[in-house]
């Protein structure tokens, strides 16, 4: 079903398709962690890498397998990698991801993940962990056509709601919550591997 609607749309939103004890923990991991683990979210990769607070305002804190909880996760999101690669043929080498807080009133503008032609990301995920988020607290994901002008879908930040989508086709956005707003963004990567050098690491 994922790799049915990733095909033909090239999004796919789930509700709720984490096993509820891993989200609660990773919940908890987020929610835990202190105000040293989080560092200013920047834009560009590599030696473009800048941080621009009138992007994006989030913080961030890269997730890996030192932490049980985070190791959860990324054991999970490396079986969805080896189910979509048997499906459709992507070649997915493998995954990065990152907790991000956004405080009341943070935001990150309308962007692209991966720049057309110019980088390993293929296929990005946001899965939201705010418990009780009703629709006053705003923060939606708000995620366009390839145009960046046709409203594709607005997504609620809700505890367990996971959203895939190829990522240079689609442009998106974060609009400013009324309540701390937790996210683990991902990218699915290919191997763009020249001379032994595996391209570019983050
Ligand atoms: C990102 C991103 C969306 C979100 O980090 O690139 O688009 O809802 N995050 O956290
Ligand atoms: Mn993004």
């Amino acid at each position: 079903m994922i790799a049915g609607q990733l095909s033909t749309d090239g999004y796919v939103l789930l509700p709720s398709a984490i096993p509820e004890p891993l989200l609660l923990a990773v919940q908890q991991r987020a929610q835990s962690l202190g105000a040293e683990h989080w560092r200013t979210a920047g834009v560009g990769r590599a030696e473009q890498y800048q941080v621009d607070q009138q992007i994006r305002s989030d913080k961030i804190h890269w997730i890996n397998a030192d932490n049980d909880a985070e190791a959860g996760f990324l054991a999970l999101m490396d079986q969805l990698r080896r189910g979509i690669n048997q499906r459709l043929y992507m070649g997915l080498f493998d995954y990065e991801s990152h907790f991000s807080i956004y405080q009341q009133g943070d935001f990150y503008q309308k962007h692209i993940d991966a720049l057309q032609g110019r980088s390993n990301r293929i296929l990005s995920t946001v899965l939201y962990l705010n418990s009780h988020w009703q629709d006053s607290d705003a923060g939606e994901l708000l995620l366009y056509a390839e145009d960046g002008e046709q409203l594709l879908a607005t997504v609620a930040p809700r505890y367990g709601t996971l959203l895939i989508f190829l990522s240079e086709q689609f442009p998106h956005q974060v609009l400013a919550a009324n309540r701390e707003r937790y996210s683990i963004a991902g990218w699915f990567r290919v191997n763009n591997n020249r001379s032994g050098v595996v391209d570019p690491a983050r």
